[in-house]
């Protein structure tokens, strides 16, 4: 087999077989195939894609050039959740105590968060000792004992991918759908759980501006994971304004506590609900999706939610004082109140760059080696379908920077747009689903 022929064969249109594609993947891993040569494959992906099959196998090969966690011996479906990523998204920190307080077994991989705010992981390290360099050991322990643990992703999970991806990076090459989707699922499937519930986000702040975009995106990772023997179900999302109200780290954990107190945002909860139901039918605690949401009011009512997520931080070595006492996880620093320029209603509000404006203060990174500051970020008091009187506050912007605050208020001034009547109200938070 060469790398030439195979280079040809999809530029003409061809469909690479399983063999083709593990030859391909195991010597790019290796080193043996040159980035110019894989670059060019890319292209040709680009230009003539990949049909479920190649995409399966493609996602496959990838997944299998590191480790693959061994979940077995922790009894009882194991259920991951994904979410392909935006602005204000807190929703492992609540969801993952809440389901697993119901007695679904979750061992979840995280990554730290490029743009924006952090990711999940930067999000829990601003609680006080919050840990999430786990060995695989105390890892499986921990889901045997307490029914979840979270850890970051190792340099060993999907190499392939990790050079894939810095390769398409720079080549014009990432948003291709057949290769979004084997990336996200090869890290996934390499984690080890039964069934995955994804949370595909669309909209301005997403990675799928279009709703036709984003379905296809959550079709393919269905498809492929059911390829690979997993229990699959998608939802795509609204992400065409901040979730929830916080966006920043220590705020979204807060917000994230709050909702596992019953005083969530309307937005988020719902969200929470939803992916939850879907974890707890896949985990086949429950068969209607309704009395699912109802067991998961119930574990939020009864404070067994809250208690999970208090053994969830102690078992990571994290301090739950934060759980009683707001002030360990309240912004530091200044506060800016950004205020509406006249009477009406909010009709836009572009969240990517409401997402830049919280970088700017501090609460994301540009690049992998910044480091994000855990308690600067925005409270937004009113969102997209809201009325607003002129000089009312829309956000409070907290800073630990006055420059950076006035660049970041600027930018958020220009992605909000007020108009006296609104075309059409408030988009729902769940647009869709893939089952
Ligand atoms: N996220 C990933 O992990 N991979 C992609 O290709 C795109 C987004």
């Amino acid at each position: 087999m060469n790398m030439y022929d195979l280079i040809r064969k999809k530029k003409e249109g061809g469909i690479l077989d399983r063999e083709e594609i593990r030859w391909m993947i195991d010597g790019y891993t290796k080193g043996s195939i040159p980035d110019y040569q894989m670059s060019a494959m890319m292209m040709a992906v680009c230009f003539r894609g990949m049909n479920a099959e190649e995409t399966g196998e493609l996602t496959l090969a990838m997944r299998d050039s590191g480790d693959v966690m061994d979940l077995s011996a922790i009894r009882g479906v194991k259920v991951d959740k994904h979410s392909t990523g935006g602005v204000g998204d807190k929703t492992s920190i609540a969801l993952l105590p809440l389901v697993s307080s119901l007695g679904v077994k979750i061992a979840k991989m995280s990554g730290r968060g490029l743009g924006h705010t952090g990711g999940t992981i930067d999000k829990l390290e601003s609680i006080p000792g919050f840990r999430t360099s786990l060995s695989e050991q105390e890892f499986r322990r921990q889901v045997d004992e307490i029914g979840l643990a979270l850890m970051g992703q190792t340099a060993e999970l999907a190499p392939a991918d990790k050079k894939l991806y810095a390769l398409r990076d720079v080549t014009a090459t990432v948003d291709q759908l057949s290769l979004i989707a084997s990336s996200i699922m090869s890290k996934k499937l390499a984690a080890g759980a039964d069934a995955i519930v994804l949370d595909v986000k669309c909209g301005s702040g997403a990675f799928m501006k279009d709703f036709e975009d984003a379905k296809a995106l959550a079709e393919a990772m269905v498809g492929i994971g059911r390829h690979a023997g997993k229990k699959m179900r998608a939802l795509i999302t609204n992400m065409d304004q901040p979730l929830g109200d916080a966006v920043g780290n220590a705020l979204e954990v807060q917000e994230a506590i709050d909702t596992l107190k019953g005083k969530g945002p309307a937005d988020f909860t719902e969200l929470v609900l939803a992916l939850g139901a879907r974890m707890l039918l896949l985990a086949e605690l429950e068969t209607d999706v309704k009395a699912a949401e109802e067991r998961l009011e119930e574990a939020i009512a009864d404070g067994r939610a809250l208690e999970q997520l208090g053994r969830f931080i102690r078992a990571q070595g994290g301090d739950d004082a934060c759980l009683s006492d707001d002030s360990i996880l309240a912004p530091r620093g200044g506060c800016a109140e950004l205020k509406a320029s006249s009477d009406g209603i909010i009709i836009h509000m572009d969240c990517a760059e409401a997402g830049m404006a919280s970088l700017m203060l501090g609460a994301g990174r540009s690049r992998l080696e910044d480091s994000i500051d855990p308690y600067v970020g925005i409270r937004f008091l009113k969102k997209t379908g809201d009325t607003v009187r002129a000089g009312e506050t829309i956000a409070l912007l907290y800073y630990s920077d006055e420059a950076k605050e006035k660049a970041a208020e600027e930018r958020l001034a220009s992605a909000i747009r007020i108009a006296e009547s609104a075309a059409e109200g408030r988009k729902a938070i769940i647009l869709d689903e893939v089952e």
